[in-house]
């Protein structure tokens, strides 16, 4: 169905250090270079979170959202050490895990179906997107 969707940006900072357990030290070195610096190192996180329009862009239609993803993601992970969140115990810190991470925890809390995708923009040159198991289920097919 044809529809419009809106975008909403928010901000966060944190830290993060790309390294696996699997790999071995030089492996790591190897896979993620400087990134595997052992002291770790920051982003100014961009998240874009897209949700289907409810037919009106004003401003108190979006609080119930910004007050989502300010106490599930912001207050979470901003100023944090991304490493140290229990999510990625098991886990590399990648943009890609942290993009559907981000999905799970603001698709359990926004009405069904409400949520199209999520953006983090990680640096100027990295951009991750996820849009869930929705979309593959339903597009074309559905
Ligand atoms: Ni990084």
């Amino acid at each position: 169905m044809p529809h419009v969707s809106i975008t909403r940006r928010y901000r966060f900072c944190a830290a993060h250090r790309l390294n696996t357990e699997h790999l071995t030290p030089e492996a790591n070195r190897a896979v993620f270079g400087k990134c595997n610096n052992p002291n770790g190192h920051g982003h100014n996180y961009v998240v874009l979170v897209t949700v289907k329009s409810g037919g009106s862009q004003e401003a108190r239609d979006l609080e119930p959202l910004d007050r989502v993803v300010n106490e599930a993601i912001v207050r979470r992970f901003d100023h944090q050490d991304l490493n140290r969140d229990p999510e990625f115990a098991e886990l590399t810190t990648t943009g890609e895990n942290l993009v559907k991470l981000i999905w799970d925890l603001l698709e359990s809390r926004v009405p069904a179906g409400c949520l199209e995708k999520v953006g983090v923009v990680e640096t100027r040159d990295n951009y991750f997107e996820y849009a869930g198991s929705a979309q593959d289920a339903g597009g074309l097919r559905g």
